[in-house]
C-alpha cells in the first residue's frame, strides 16, 4: 500500500520516491567536483531507476564546448569515478538529453540563453519540468549567478507549483560570518528558503544519516544521551591526503574552514541535538540551530580552546612526504592550518559540563572519521584495587563514519579463566558485512533528496551563520596573529601536541580510531 502521508526521509533510497521531470542545470560544468562526484551520481541514480523518466541534464560554464564534447567527458567521469562500471545502454538515455550552454557567470544575456533553452526542452517535451540548479564553481561566483538567475527569471520558474525551481550551492558558504550572511542576503533577494539547498556532503554519508536512527529508533541510547552519564565527546575527521593540487584553494581556506566550521560543526549538532518533534526537514533543522546556538563562546589566544598546525615532512604508507610548506602553490611563510582542535562547552542543561572536542587535520596517520561518545567510568567498588587483574576502561560508543562503516561500543568483561580477570573488548557492527559494500556515495543522495525536495540533509542558513559565529573570531584571531602560535605534527602522526593539551586540562587523551 503506498503511504502518501510519510515523510520523504522515511522513505530512504526507495524507488517509489518519484522526482517529477527535471532539467538539472550544473554551473562549472568542465570542472573537477561535476566529473569526480556530480555525474558519477546522475549516473548511478539512473542505474538505481531513480532519475524522471523525463531527466535532463545541462552543462554550463565560460568555455565553449559542443554538446557532443560534453557528453564524452561525462562518459570518461563515469568511467574513472563512479562507483559502477559503465552502462552504454542505460547512460545512452541520459546522453541523449545533455547537453551544454556557454556564457559568463556574470552574463545576463547568458542566462537568458539558458532560460530559452530550457524553455525549448519544456516545448519538445510538452509539458513543464522542474529546474534544478547545481552551482558548482568556485565560490567567487556564487553571488553573480544567483542574481542572474534571479534577473533571467530561472529562479521564480514554476514558483507556487510543485515545479518550482530550486537551487543546491557548493561549499564554503561564505568566508566567515560577514561573507554567509551577505550571501544569504542575496540568496533571500532572489530565492525564497524552501528553494535553497546548501550542500555539506558529510550529511549524505549513510553512517551520518544512522546517527540519527541509532540515536532515535533505539530505546536504550537516549535515558543515557546526556551529562549524567556521558563524560566527553570526541568528533575527529582525518584525512591521510595532503593539499595535493588544491594548494591555491587551500590557503585561502585552511582545515577551520575547510572542514571545522561545515563537516565537523554538522557531526556536533546531529550528536548533540534534542530529539526533533517529527522528522520534518525543518524540525530536524531546528533543533541543529538551537544546538549551535548554545555552543559557548571559545577563549582564544594561549592555552585557550583552540590549536591549529601545519604539517611538517613525514612518512605516510611508507612514503616520503614533503611538509606543508615544500607544497606546491604554498607561500614559503604561509599561515595557513592544515589541522585544527577545539573544546567546546553546550550551555544546556543536557550538556552542561560535557566538553566536546573536534579535530580535523591532513596528512594524518590514516583516513579516519568517527564519533566518540565516552561514558563516565563506573564507581569503583568492586573491579578495583589490583589494576594487573581489573583492567577497566570507559565504555565507549563510536560511530565509524568512514572508512570500514559501522559502530562499536567497548565494553568490559571477564576474561575466561579461573582467576576472576577483566579486560575491555570491542563489539562492533560493520556496514559493509551486513549490507553490503557498494552503498550509493553522499551526491547521489543528496541530488535525489534535491530533485524530490528534500531538505533535511542541507544546511539553512542559519546553521550556516551559527556555525561561522563560533568559527568567525577564532580565524580573525589567526589573522592578526599571522604564524604565532602555529604548531606543527609529522606528516603520518596524529596530530601536534597543542592540540592533546586541549584534552590533558581535563585528563582527557584522544582515542586513536
Ligand atoms: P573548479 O576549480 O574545477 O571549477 C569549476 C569550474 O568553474 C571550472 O571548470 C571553470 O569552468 C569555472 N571556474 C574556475 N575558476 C573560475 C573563476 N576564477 N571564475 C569563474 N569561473 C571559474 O572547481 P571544483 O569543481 O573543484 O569545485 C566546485 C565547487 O565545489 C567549489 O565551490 C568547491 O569549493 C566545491 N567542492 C569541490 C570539491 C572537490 O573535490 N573538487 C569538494 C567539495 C566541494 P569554466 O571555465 O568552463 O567556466
Ligand atoms: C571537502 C574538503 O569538503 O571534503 C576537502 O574541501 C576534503 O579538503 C573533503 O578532502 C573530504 O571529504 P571526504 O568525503 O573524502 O571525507
Amino acid at each position: 500500500m503506498s503511504e502518501p502521508s510519510r515523510h520523504p526521509f522515511l522513505h530512504g533510497l526507495s524507488k517509489h520516491r518519484g522526482a517529477p521531470p527535471t532539467v538539472v542545470v550544473i554551473f562549472g560544468a568542465s570542472g573537477d567536483l561535476t566529473a569526480r562526484k556530480l555525474i558519477p551520481a546522475v549516473y548511478n541514480l539512473g542505474h538505481d531507476n531513480l532519475l524522471p523518466a523525463d531527466f535532463y541534464l545541462v552543462g554550463f560554464g565560460r568555455k565553449a564546448i559542443p554538446d557532443e564534447e560534453f557528453r564524452t567527458l561525462a562518459v570518461q567521469a563515469i568511467k574513472e569515478f563512479s562507483r559502477r562500471e559503465l552502462s552504454e545502454a542505460m547512460w545512452s538515455r541520459v546522453a541523449a538529453h545533455t547537453t551544454y550552454v556557454a556564457g559568463g557567470y556574470d552574463e545576463l544575456p547568458a542566462f537568458e540563453r539558458l532560460a530559452a533553452h530550457i524553455a525549448g526542452i519544456e516545448r519538445q517535451l510538452g509539458r513543464a519540468v522542474q529546474r534544478l540548479f547545481y552551482i558548482s564553481t568556485p565560490p567567487s561566483v556564487f553571488a553573480p549567478i544567483i542574481r542572474n538567475l534571479g534577473a533571467s527569471g530561472l529562479a521564480s520558474s514554476h514558483l507556487g507549483t510543485p515545479l518550482h525551481a530550486k537551487v543546491i550551492i557548493e561549499k564554503p558558504f561564505g568566508k566567515d560570518l560577514t561573507s554567509a550572511r551577505e550571501l544569504n542576503a542575496t540568496i533571500r533577494g532572489v530565492f525564497e528558503e524552501h528553494q535553497v539547498y546548501r550542500i555539506d556532503h558529510y550529511l549524505g554519508k549513510e553512517t551520518v544519516q544512522d546517527l540519527l536512527v541509532q540515536r532515535f529508533a533505539n530505546a536504550i541510547f537516549e535515558p543515557l544521551w546526556n551529562r549524567n552519564f556521558i563524560d566527553s565527546v570526541q568528533i575527529t575527521v582525518a584525512e591521510e591526503v595532503g593539499v595535493g593540487s588544491r594548494g591555491g584553494y587551500y590557503e585561502q581556506s585552511g582545515c577551520l574552514r575547510d572542514m571545522i566550521q561545515n563537516h565537523t560543526m554538522q557531526l556536533l549538532a546531529l550528536t548533540a541535538m534534542e530529539p526533533p518533534g517529527s522528522l520534518a526537514p525543518e524540525a530536524i533543522r531546528d533543533e541543529k540551530v538551537k544546538v549551535l546556538n548554545a555552543i559557548q563562546p571559545l577563549t582564544i589566544g594561549p592555552a585557550g580552546d583552540v590549536a591549529r598546525a601545519q604539517y611538517a615532512a613525514g612518512m605516510i604508507g611508507g612514503k616520503p612526504v614533503p611538509g606543508y610548506l615544500e607544497e606546491e602553490g604554498i607561500e614559503p611563510d604561509s599561515g595557513t592550518e592544515t589541522y585544527a582542535a577545539m573544546r567546546l562547552s553546550i550551555n544546556n542543561w543536557r550538556w552542561q559540563g560535557v566538553p566536546f572536542y573536534l579535530r580535523s587535520g591532513k596528512c594524518m596517520a590514516r583516513r579516519a572519521s568517527e564519533i566518540a561518545i565516552n561514558f563516565r567510568r563506573p564507581p569503583g567498588t568492586l573491579f578495583a584495587g589490583e589494576t594487573a587483574r581489573f583492567d577497566l576502561a570507559a565504555n565507549t560508543l563510536s560511530f565509524q563514519i568512514q572508512p570500514d562503516e559501522g559502530l562499536s561500543l567497548i565494553l568490559n568483561t571477564k576474561v575466561p579463566g579461573l582467576e576472576t580477570r577483566t579486560q575491555p573488548v570491542k563489539m562492533s557492527f560493520r556496514y559493509a558485512t551486513t549490507f553490503g559494500s557498494n552503498t550509493a556515495e553522499a551526491y547521489e543522495r543528496l541530488v535525489l533528496d534535491a530533485m524530490i525536495g528534500d531538505g533535511t540533509l542541507f544546511i539553512r542558513g542559519d546553521e550556516a551563520e551559527a556555525s561561522w559565529k563560533l568559527c568567525t573570531p577564532v580565524l580573525d584571531f589567526w589573522r592578526s596573529v599571522g604564524r604565532a602560535g602555529m604548531d606543527s605534527y609529522p606528516a603520518g602522526s596524529w596530530g601536534p601536541p597543542s592540540s592533546d593539551a586541549l584534552l590533558a586540562k581535563q585528563s582527557h587523551v584522544w582515542r586513536q580510531p
